[in-house]
Order: structure tokens, then sequence, then C-alpha cells
């Protein structure tokens, strides 16, 4: 165990600095260097509690945080079964039907499962596979990888945003962008990552080109113009519109954010995520077996209990906007466990980055008044290198009513 473990061990900083008295400042150095380099790294040279670093206030713990359960342990908050969406029931003569349940998930969810969609179990299993593979790999191979370029086309790091956060979250992540440019500087090891990662982001985005679809029918603007200002009465139905919204989303971005939680030994004490919505149009979350997120729902927080094969998809900050809040963005966090590590695949889908986002002018009208400014990738990333990213706020700032 190096001597920065050891210090880590030993929670007490006053112990640290009487042991060391003129090196007490250094040693704070040290361990903050090795919080950096993340969770796996802290249990790989094995800890027995969790470090201050990671210790949330009372308030803010799983079991705490909601006031209604202070009693409720977080392994029994009770489990949820998001609605399921059979996604090859959409694609036939019961179409009209999915939609209302994917209307009704979207406003009273903000999440769904889908099921049936056509990604086979080999695509998904070899994308879990391969990324439990790089999370093996040695730190130094891993570690090739960290910057805090938010632009860059693949990040390796940990906690949410490790540069901001007071309290670290007790997650490693890599981060893939999946423009064609980004490709060539994914990770070379294992030899195989780009090759199936590929493969799963290309499958992700088609499903995801197909649930947007459905969306935006069950939004009912799919056949009236919605991207821009110059809706007139007899504008229902312009297929040219339509497949102007769809190539808006064809080309927009796609980032996958593969979340590594480890064992924790202290789970009651910290969380593998704090409660956040997504930025993002919607999110397409694969998580393994283990559970682990939890939504809010009706002021309470749940468990979603895992179904192999199936995606999570969930409305992030920029569908709430776009459907002029008819759609909610859900605030969820991740619990981990003593027992087992964990690891999701979140594919994060929004609209080119240059574009701007404003709710839809087929839904504004006098009874429906518009919600939200106008919003855009700058203002994002200028929000969140402005402040520590909590909860919803960034959605809050864009709200006008
Ligand atoms: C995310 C997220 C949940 C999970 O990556 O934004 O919410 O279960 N992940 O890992
Ligand atoms: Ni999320």
């Amino acid at each position: 165990m190096s001597p920065a473990m050891a210090i880590v061990n030993n929670q007490s900083k006053s112990k640290s600095k009487s042991k060391a008295n003129d090196g007490g400042d250094d040693d704070h150095v040290i361990m903050e260097s090795q919080y950096q380099k993340g969770v796996k790294h802290l249990c790989e040279n094995g800890i027995k509690k969790v470090p201050r670093k990671y210790i949330l206030p009372d308030s803010d713990r799983p079991n705490n945080a909601d006031k209604q359960q202070p009693l409720l342990h977080a392994a029994a908050a009770p489990n949820i079964k998001l609605p399921i969406i059979d996604f090859s029931e959409l694609q036939g003569p019961n179409r009209a039907q999915v939609l209302k349940s994917l209307a009704s998930a979207c406003e009273e969810y903000g999440f769904f499962q889908v099921v049936n969609h056509g990604i086979t179990n080999d695509v998904i299993s070899n994308m879990i596979d391969v990324c439990t593979r790089f999370f093996d790999l040695p730190f130094e191979e891993r570690s090739k990888y960290m910057s805090s370029d938010m632009t860059a086309p693949v990040r390796y790091g940990t906690s949410f945003n490790q540069n901001k956060d007071s309290v670290f979250c007790w997650r490693d992540f890599l981060k893939l962008m999946c423009n064609p440019e980004s490709l060539p500087h994914w990770p070379s090891s294992p030899t195989d990552l780009r090759r199936l990662a590929a493969t799963y982001a290309k499958e992700t985005k088609y499903l995801f080109m197909e649930i947007v679809e459905a969306i935006l029918e069950s939004l009912g603007v799919w056949g009236a113009t919605t991207m821009n200002n110059n809706k007139t009465e007899e504008d229902d139905g312009d297929s040219d519109d339509d497949d102007e919204i769809l190539k808006q989303f064809e080309d927009g971005s796609q980032l996958m954010v593969v979340n590594y939680y480890p064992a924790c030994p202290e789970p009651d004490l910290t969380l593998g995520m704090p409660p956040h919505s997504d930025y993002g149009f919607l999110t397409l979350l694969l998580q393994d077996h283990v559970q682990g997120l939890q939504i809010q729902h009706k002021d309470k927080w749940v468990t979603v209990q895992p179904i192999p094969n199936s995606f999570v998809v969930n409305v992030g900050d920029h569908l709430e906007i776009f459907s002029n809040g008819r759609y909610k963005s859900v605030l969820h966090r991740v619990l981990v466990n003593s027992a087992k590590s964990r690891i999701s695949v979140a594919s994060l889908h929004a609209l080119p980055m240059e574009s701007t986002v404003r709710p839809s002018p087929a839904l504004i009208d006098k009874a429906n008044p518009r919600r939200y400014k106008d919003t855009d990738f700058s203002s994002f990333l200028n929000y969140i290198s402005s402040c520590e990213p909590k909860r919803k706020n960034f959605l809050e700032s864009r709200k006008l009513i």
C-alpha cells in the first residue's frame, strides 16, 4: 500500500496532520491527486471505508434525502416497473395505442423501458463485455484518456464533474463522442473496443431515430411544421418539413457515457451519481443486471428494476423544452452497493451542437404560452463552467414562467 493510500484510509484529517505536522498539506495534496485517479483505482488499493471526500452530508445520503421516507433503507426503497414500450408493436397495427402509452409515460414518469427493440443480444452483451474489459485494464492504460476538455472525442474520468464537485461520487466513466471523426481517437485497447462500440453506437442511433419519430407523432407535431416559426392552418402533413426535422436529428450529436460503479464498502454514505436530469433530447440507457438507478416519482425515490436486454429511455432537458413542458425531464440518481460493481452505458442524443432548441411552435398557443427561452450548446457550456451542476438547475435557468 502506498503512503498516500495509508492516509486515505485514515479518515481523520487532524490525525494525519498531527502525525506529520509539517507534511500535512503535502499529504492533503497527495490525497486529492489520488481521488482524481478515480474510484476503481482507490478500490484496487484495498480500502475498507469510504474516504471523507465521498461522504455526503446527511441530508443528501441515499436513506435520508427523501423526507417522506426517513426510515426506509435505500435497499428497501420501492421498486418500480417503468411503463414498457414494445417496440415491435409500435411498427404494427397497434401503433396508435402504443403512442398513447408513450405519451403518458413521458408525461407521468419522464422514463420508459423499450423491449423487442431489434438490437440483438449479441450487440448488447458485446458492448457490456468490452466496456468491462476496458475498466479491467491497468490504471496506466485507462488514464491515457483522462482529460478535462469537455469537447475531447474521448474522455476518461471520475465523479460527476471532478473539477467542481466538493464531494465526489462513486463512479468512473469513459465518454465517447460518436461522430465519425472521433472514432479513430477511441481507446485502442481492448483491441475490439472500437469495432464493438461503433456497432453499438450505430444501432442505438437507429433506435433513437425510430423513437424520435414516435415521440414527435405522440406530441402531435409530426406532420405539422415544428422547428421553424411559419406554421399556418394548412401546414398539417407537410412531409418536406417532417424530413427536415428528422434530418436535424440524424445530423445530431451522440455521446456514449460508460459508467463504472465499483462495489462500495459503505454504500449508505455516498452515491454513484447525484440527482440530475440529462442534457439533450433523449437518453437510451443500457444497464447490466445489477440495480442502482433510481428516479424521482411523485416526490419519492424509486428503484428501476432492470429488465435484461432492454433500454431505459428518458426525456432530456431539450425534449422538455421542445415539448414546451408537456414531457418532463425527470431527476434520477444512482445508488451503489457493497456486493457488486455495476456498469451502464448511457447514449445521449441531442440536436447538432450549433442548433438552437426552442419550444415547438405547434405546441404554443394562448392556453399554453411559451414556457422556455431559446437555448444552445454554448449557453449550456457557459452555465456548467460557471457553477457546480446540480439537479435541474440548467433547465430552471431556461424557464420563462
Ligand atoms: C447517466 C445516468 C444512470 C445509470 O449516465 O446520465 O443517469 O444507471 N446513468 O448509470
Ligand atoms: Ni442521467
